[in-house]
This record gives structure tokens, C-alpha cells and sequence, in this order.
């Protein structure tokens, strides 16, 4: 674990939630919610690359969203193809970071090929760095850690004295990257749904009242200033 005091939030989490509300209280479809929802999106890359944040983390669909109607599941499918093709030229651009954080495996052949290719086109960058939480649970990624650190001492590669949270940290999507200091999640709702369990030990939680889709480069300054008034003990005194 990574301790950092500094005034910008060196990695900010965002559960990007309320897209169905937000439409809903405008007398719209959930989808709608869901498209100005990916608007927002862009809003807050561009935001938080400006403001000098060097990670945004942002929940796009969790392990647990499948169980979601078929037709709200295949409308978000079709969106994340789209913000895919549609972003990558954009990302590149930027000099973004891009990786995807979940099992990809549980995707169309045409969304994981898309996935693949903007996190190789774009893995020398290092400015900025988007990770976007996709079929991801925390659960399921500390069980993947767990399975393969289990493998690599079977195989004798590893012995169980060595087991410590540098190498368990090595084994999740995140491997490598200091864990958020910042978690904002929109709508009100002050729970994680499964979102970076390890890796939220220490962070700070914000928790605005407002829809994702109305979220926007003002709200990222707020929780910033937010962030900055906060007193980061880590255990200490
Ligand atoms: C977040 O908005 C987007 C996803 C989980 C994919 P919701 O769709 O959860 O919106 P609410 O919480 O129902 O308003
Ligand atoms: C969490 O939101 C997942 C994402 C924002 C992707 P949900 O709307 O799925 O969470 P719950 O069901 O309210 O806990
Ligand atoms: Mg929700």
C-alpha cells in the first residue's frame, strides 16, 4: 500500500450509479440514462486529466449487472462496442492509458478484440491512465488471486512464507498501480457493490446525491475539494 498525502487525489474510483433514476424522473427509458451516462463519462476523463489526477477507475458494469434484464444487458453491450470504436482514436489522442479491469472472457468475440486492441495500442502511455471496470467484481478478482498464487506454490514457485500483500496486489487487474485515494460514488447510495474491496482499505468516500449522468467537471472539482480537506492518518496519530 502506497501512502500519499497529496492535495490532488493521486487515483480517483468512481461507481458511476443513477443512470436509471436520472431517466426515470425525466419520464425516460432506462437507456437514455444509460447514454448520457457514457457523456458523462468523457466529461470526467477530460476533467480529472486536467485537475492532474493520474488514475481514474471508473465501474462501468459489474459481476452481478448480468442478472439485469435482457434487453437493459444487451443495450449496455452494444454501448460499450460503441464507446470502444467510437473513443479509441480519442484516447490515443490524449496519450490515455487505457486497460479494462474484469474477466473480459464473458464478452463478444467483437467487444474483447476491441478491448485488446485499445490497451496494446495505448499501453506506452503513461501520463494519464483509465481503467475501466468491466464485468468486474472484487470478489471474483481476489479469487483469481488467490487461485493463481495457489498455482505458483503448488508448482513451487512461491513458497507461503512469501505470501505478502505486494504479491497478492500483483495478482489483481490493478497490479502495479497505487490503490485509490478517492472513491465517489453518484446517486446517494453509500455502499461499494463489490467495487476494489482490497484496494479500498485506506481510501477516502465521497458520496454526492447526484445522478452520473449530471455529473461533470464542476462535481470533480467539488469532490477534489472535498478530498483536500480530509486528514489521512493511515493508523497513525
Ligand atoms: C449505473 O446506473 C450504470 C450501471 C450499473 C450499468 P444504474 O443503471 O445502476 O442506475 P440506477 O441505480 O438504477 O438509477
Ligand atoms: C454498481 O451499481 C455497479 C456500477 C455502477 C457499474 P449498481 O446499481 O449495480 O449497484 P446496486 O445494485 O445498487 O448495489
Ligand atoms: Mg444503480
Amino acid at each position: 500500500m502506497t501512502e500519499t498525502n497529496l492535495k490532488i487525489p493521486y487515483h480517483i474510483g468512481i461507481i458511476m450509479d443513477g443512470n436509471g433514476r436520472w431517466a426515470k424522473s425525466r419520464g425516460l427509458p432506462r437507456h437514455v440514462g444509460h447514454t448520457n451516462g457514457a457523456k458523462a463519462m468523457q466529461r470526467i476523463v477530460e476533467a480529472c486529466k486536467k485537475f492532474g489526477v493520474k488514475i481514474l477507475t471508473a465501474y462501468a458494469f459489474s459481476t452481478e449487472n448480468w442478472a439485469r434484464p435482457k434487453e437493459e444487458v444487451d443495450f449496455l453491450m452494444n454501448l460499450f462496442a460503441k464507446y470502444l470504436k467510437t473513443q479509441a482514436d480519442k484516447l490515443i489522442e490524449n496519450k490515455i492509458h487505457f486497460k479494462v479491469l474484469g474477466d473480459k472472457s464473458r464478452f463478444s468475440k467483437e467487444i474483447q478484440d476491441s478491448m485488446i486492441k485499445l490497451e496494446n495500442d495505448t499501453k506506452d502511455f503513461d501520463e494519464f491512465y483509465l481503467n475501466v471496470a468491466m464485468n468486474y467484481g472484487a470478489r471474483e478478482e481476489i479469487l483469481k488471486a488467490v487461485r493463481e498464487i495457489s498455482t505458483d506454490v503448488k508448482n513451487g514457485n512461491l513458497s507461503i512464507k512469501d505470501i505478502n500483500a505486494d504479491v497478492f496486489q500483483s495478482h489483481l487487474y490493478t497490479a502495479g498501480q497505487n490503490d485509490p485515494d478517492l472513491i465517489i460514488r453518484t446517486s446517494g447510495e453509500q455502499r461499494l457493490s463489490n467495487f476494489l474491496l482490497w484496494q479500498c482499505s485506506y481510501s477516502e468516500f465521497y458520496f454526492p446525491k447526484i445522478h452520473f449522468p449530471d455529473f461533470d467537471e464542476e462535481q470533480i472539482k467539488l469532490a477534489i475539494e472535498e478530498y483536500t480537506k480530509r486528514d489521512r492518518r493511515y493508523g497513525k496519530v
